[in-house]
C-alpha cells in the first residue's frame, strides 16, 4: 500500500514511525512532514489544507490511504472533499468528516451530543452576544472557579479558567462583544469546573465497531508542578495508574459505547480517532472535550505502545472491518518529555541548530518541530522533540528519557523534569 500521512508534528512522526514497520506498506509519504519523518518515508511539501495539493499528490503516488494527522483539515472538509471528488472518492481517509468533526469544532455541538446521548459532561450553557446578560446570571449561579470556552477552534487557545465572578463576566463580555477569539467566539461555553485528574482516552472506530487505544496523561502547563501558561503538552505518561481496569470499563460503558451510539443515532458515519479528554471525578469520568484526531504528545507514548500492525488497523477503519482486526499493546510504560524553544508558549526564536538528536540509544527521539537545512536540522516550532522510553515503571521510562534529552543540544532548550512525578506512590 501507498499511504499519505498529512501533518508535521511529533504525532505525525510517531504514526510515520509505525507504519513505517508495516508489512504491507510499500510507499510511505507525509506532506508536510519533519526533518524526523524525513527518515521514514517521504517528505512532500504541501500544507494540509491545500486540498487541491493534496488531490495531485494522491493522484501523482498512487496514494492507497491517507491518514489525517490535525483537527484543521478534517474540521474544513477535507473527508468531504476526497467524498465528493470522482477521482478521489475510493480512498479511504482516516479521520471523521465534517459533521464527526463537529465534535472538536464546535463546543456548543459536542456538549449538545454529550447530553442528548447521555454521556457524562459538566452542566453548561451557551450564550452569544444577544443573550450576554443571561450569561452574567447563569455565571452567579456557579461557584467559582470559572469556565468558559470559544465554540469554534482557537488554536488551543479558547479555553478559560478565571477565579472571580467579575472576570469572568470581564472575559465573557471579551469573548462575546469585542470578538477575543475572532468569529470562533461568536458563540461562548460556560460550564461548571470539575474537579479530579485528567486523562486522554482514545478510540479508533470504523463506524461500527471501536477498539479502546491506551490512555494516557498529558501535561499541559509550561512550568513544573502544573504551573504557568497552557501549552501543546509538555509530556505524557502511558498506561495511567488511575486508569485501571475497573475505571476503564466506567469510560467504556458510561462514555464511549454511547458517544459511539450516539455518533450512530445522529447518522454521522465516522471513521477515524475520537480523542476523549475526561476527568476522573471520584472515581467517576465526566468528559471535558472530544477531539477528532489524536492527541500530541499522546500519541508519542499510544503508538509505540501498539504492539500490532497499525496500518493493518488503519485498513479496518476503512474497509469497516475493524471488529476482525488482531489489536495487542505492551504492557510496559511508555513515557515522553517534549523538549521546546525557549519562551514557548509566548514568542520564540526558530532555526537553532540541533545536535545529538541522531543518537542511537534505546528511546525514541520523535521530531515535532525541526526542519532539514542542508546537513543540518534546524527548529522550527515551540515543541521541537517528544523523546520517548519505556519502563517497568514510570520512573524507569522518565528517567530514561531525562537522560537522552540531556545529549539533545540546542539554544533554548527548555523540558519539564517532573513528567510524570505526580503518578508516583
Ligand atoms: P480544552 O481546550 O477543552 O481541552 O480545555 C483546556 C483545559 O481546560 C482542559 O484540558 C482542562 O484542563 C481544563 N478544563 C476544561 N473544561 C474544564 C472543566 N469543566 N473543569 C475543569 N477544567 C476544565
Ligand atoms: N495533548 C492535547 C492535545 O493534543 O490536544
Amino acid at each position: 500500500m501507498n499511504v499519505l500521512v498529512l501533518g508535521s508534528g511529533g504525532r505525525e512522526h510517531a504514526f510515520a514511525w509505525k507504519i513505517a514497520q508495516s508489512k504491507q506498506l510499500q510507499n510511505l509519504y507525509i506532506a508536510p512532514g519533519n526533518a524526523g519523518t524525513a527518515h521514514c518515508g517521504t517528505n512532500v511539501n504541501v500544507a494540509v489544507n491545500d486540498f487541491e495539493g493534496i488531490k495531485n499528490l494522491v493522484w501523482e503516488k498512487d496514494i492507497d490511504l491517507v491518514l489525517v494527522g490535525p483537527e484543521d483539515p478534517l474540521v474544513n472538509g477535507l473527508h468531504d472533499f476526497f467524498l465528493n471528488d470522482e477521482v478521489l472518492k475510493d480512498i479511504p481517509v482516516i479521520g471523521p468528516k465534517k459533521d464527526g468533526a463537529q465534535l472538536e469544532g464546535s463546543k456548543d455541538f459536542s456538549k449538545q451530543f454529550m447530553i442528548k446521548h447521555g454521556v457524562p459532561t459538566a452542566r453548561y450553557a451557551t450564550f452569544t452576544k444577544d443573550t450576554l446578560g443571561e450569561g452574567f446570571s447563569f455565571l452567579e449561579t456557579l461557584p467559582p472557579p470559572f469556565v468558559l470556552k470559544a465554540d469554534g477552534l482557537a488554536a488551543g487557545k479558547g479555553v478559560l479558567i478565571v477565579p472571580s465572578l467579575e472576570e469572568a463576566k470581564a472575559e465573557l463580555k471579551s469573548m462575546l462583544m469585542d470578538s477575543k477569539f475572532g468569529s470562533a467566539s461568536s458563540k461562548v461555553v460556560i460550564e461548571e469546573f470539575l474537579k479530579g485528574i485528567e486523562l486522554s482516552v482514545f478510540v479508533l472506530t470504523d463506524g461500527k465497531s471501536y477498539k479502546i487505544l491506551p490512555a494516557a496523561k498529558d501535561y499541559k502547563r509550561i512550568g513544573e508542578g502544573d504551573t504557568g501558561l497552557n501549552t501543546g503538552g509538555m509530556g505524557a505518561v502511558s498506561p495511567v495508574p488511575f486508569a485501571n481496569e475497573a475505571f476503564m470499563k466506567k469510560v467504556e460503558e458510561k462514555v464511549v459505547k454511547p458517544t459511539i451510539e450516539g455518533l450512530n443515532a445522529e447518522g454521522i458515519d465516522y471513521r477515524g480517532f475520537i480523542f476523549i479528554g475526561l476527568m476522573n471525578s471520584d472515581g467517576e469520568p465526566s468528559v471535558i472535550e472530544y477531539n477528532c484526531r489524536m492527541g500530541d504528545p499522546e500519541t508519542e507514548v499510544v503508538i509505540p505502545r501498539i504492539k500490532s500492525d497499525f496500518l493493518d488497523l488503519l485498513q479496518g477503519v476503512a474497509t469497516q472491518t475493524l471488529e476482525q482486526k488482531e489489536f495487542e499493546t505492551i504492557p510496559e510504560t511508555a513515557a515522553t518529555v517534549v523538549l521546546v524553544s525557549g519562551g514557548y508558549p509566548g514568542t520564540f526564536e526558530k532555526g537553532k541548530k540541533v545536535q545529538g538528536y541522531h543518537l542511537i540509544d534505546e528511546s525514541i527521539v520523535f521530531h515535532s518541530g525541526t526542519r532539514q537545512d542542508g546537513e543540518d536540522v534546524l527548529t522550527n516550532g515551540g515543541r521541537v522533540f517528544a523523546v520517548t522510553s519505556f519502563g517497568t515503571t514510570i520512573e524507569k521510562a522518565v528517567n530514561k528519557s531525562f537522560i537522552r534529552a540531556e545529549k539533545i543540544h540546542y539554544e533554548g532548550k527548555y523540558y519539564r523534569k517532573d513528567i510524570g512525578k505526580d503518578l508516583l506512590g
